[in-house]
């Protein structure tokens, strides 16, 4: 039986960088919801469980738990933050209330460690960890003993050796614990007994396999941009279900310079039913006039599904509409309990009336390096792995304000002469993401010893792994020297260039 640990989700930030970082370790991981029934998670037989954060207090009417048949289950647990502190009140220890003299800790905490725990084996005896909590854990309950401890927190870190329970108030998952990595490893290895055979080409066939069973002999819409997502799970979709698979590439207009055709040129060929549908028009038509982001997130996929609706039909019966849908899009329009950043238009856009079956979205649990990983074990082209990450509303997010065809033409060209220089210097892969944005501030200038009134652009570069969090790139200046002289000396109407040297949080990596 392959291993997989289960991370219970109680609602916490974290929660899918958890099964990440386990999956780092080699070991399958996937989050479900605590208000999984009990029945289910054994009969996922997973070889440990981890119990997320949460922002609940345990002792609330409201707060998320779960029977206490969880316990009865003899899979070692390992819960953190809100996830120990339900271990604890589950058990019959207790929890002490945020108050005077409560414990409460956040951010950066010296803490000790009890090196003879499986927890802590192979670790140095003292370090910092990432606390956030109010509550703390006051009373153990029977059969536990503290691993390890802060100066305000006794608890710090408690265990069960005999049942295999573990409980830690800080956050290994997060790069702020400094050994938290390899203190996910030691729950993995020395406490579950793992073996760590998990690897990408693993995931693939799973993942084709269940595609396979999920899908049987129906028809399957793809709804392919070009981008890494689409384009992976294209490729996915195609080795588990070939020609039942049509790929529709809707070219709403918004792409950058030549991007429509070069799409249409990768896959055209590549063995999948491939259909380009020109639909500019309706897009900037139904676009105009229109400023608010989220209502231009709105409209583009509404009107994305009805020209997929229309394909469907044309094609016949088609059960499922697949989706190159990633994580921090799913987290960033709201999964759960988390605040709505941004609704990406492949996610919060949908309509309630869609006509398909279902919505097949096969890298829902990925971050996007895990996706390129998966694509190049796919056998995609290195081109289309590392084509850097385009939103699907495409250049409506990057025009400021009202759009109109003229202001696209004006960024598509702007936005090209920036990559060509970013490419020209060698950064196009060293740069995560890399863009212009067309302001809708005008500003004076002087050409030719002639008074400008023209548009500001913005370029903006940043680097990230999971695009959750993003730092503002270090461009030299004279690669932006480049950039911003071409671009005024060959776009018409812009007249000053800046760069963005904000990062995510506080920014987002796009204007909109
Ligand atoms: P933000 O701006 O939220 O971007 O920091 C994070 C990543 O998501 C992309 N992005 C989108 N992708 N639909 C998409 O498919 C959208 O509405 C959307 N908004 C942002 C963004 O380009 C970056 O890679």
């Amino acid at each position: 039986m392959a291993e997989k640990i289960l991370v219970i989700d109680f609602g916490g930030q974290y929660n899918q960088l958890i099964a990440r970082r386990v999956r780092e370790k080699r070991v399958y991981a996937e989050v479900v919801s605590y208000k999984t029934p009990i029945k289910e998670i054994a009969a996922m037989k997973p070889t440990g469980i981890i119990f997320t954060g949460g922002p609940k207090s345990v002792y609330l009417d409201d707060s998320p738990r779960m029977s206490g048949e969880i316990f009865n289950l003899g899979v070692p647990i390992l819960g953190i933050c809100y996830g120990a502190q339900f271990l604890v009140y589950g058990l019959g220890g207790e929890i002490g209330a945020a108050g005077a003299d409560s414990a409460a800790e956040f951010g950066r905490t010296d803490c000790s460690f009890d090196v003879k725990s499986p927890l802590f084996k192979g670790l140095k005896d003292e370090s910092v960890v990432w606390m956030s909590h109010n509550d703390y854990i006051k009373k153990l309950p029977s059969g536990f003993k503290a691993v390890a401890h802060s100066a305000k927190c006794p608890y710090a870190a408690i265990e069960n050796a005999e049942k295999k329970f573990y409980g830690t108030q800080f956050h290994p998952e997060v790069n702020h614990t400094e050994q938290g990595f390899d203190m996910l490893g030691n729950f993995l290895y020395n406490v579950c007994g793992c073996k760590g055979e998990w690897t990408m080409s693993g995931y693939a066939e799973t993942a084709v396999k269940s595609l396979r069973k999920k899908i049987g002999n129906g028809k399957a819409l793809l709804a392919l941009s070009g981008g890494v997502d689409s384009s992976v799970a294209c490729k996915l979709l195609a080795k588990a279900i070939g020609n039942q698979l049509t790929c529709i590439f809707v070219d709403h207009g918004l792409m950058r310079k030549n991007e429509g055709d070069e799409v249409e040129a990768a896959f055209k060929d590549s063995g999948v039913n491939f259909i380009r549908v020109n639909a500019g028009e309706r897009f900037l038509s139904r676009l105009s006039g229109v400023t608010d982001p989220e209502e231009k997130r709105a409209i583009i996929g509404d009107e994305f599904i009805k020209v997929f609706e229309a394909e469907a039909k044309k094609l016949g019966a088609v059960d499922f509409l697949v989706q190159g849908t990633i994580y921090p899009d799913v987290i960033e329009s709201g999964a759960g309990d988390a605040a709505v950043i941004k609704s990406h238009h492949n996610v919060g856009g949908l309509p309630d009336h869609v006509d398909f079956k279902e919505i097949v979205e096969p890298l829902r649990m990925l971050f996007k390096d895990e996706v390129r990983r998966l694509g190049k074990e796919l056998g995609l082209s290195e081109e289309l792995v590392w084509r850097q990450p385009f939103p699907g509303p495409g250049l409506a997010i990057r025009i400021i304000g009202e759009i109109t065809p003229e202001k696209v033409a004006l960024l598509q060209e702007a936005d090209a002469i920036f990559r060509e220089e970013i490419a020209a210097a060698g950064l196009d892969r060293e740069i995560s993401q890399y863009f212009a944005v067309l302001t809708d501030m005008r500003s004076v200038g002087v050409m030719g010893d002639m008074r400008t009134y023209d548009y500001t652009l913005a370029l903006r570069g940043v680097s990230t792994t999971d695009f959750m969090t993003a730092d503002f790139s270090r461009i030299p200046y004279d690669v932006l020297e480049r950039a911003s002289t071409r671009i005024v000396n060959e776009v018409g109407n812009i007249n000053r260039v800046v760069y963005d040297i904000t990062s995510k949080p506080p920014s987002t990596i796009e204007w909109e």
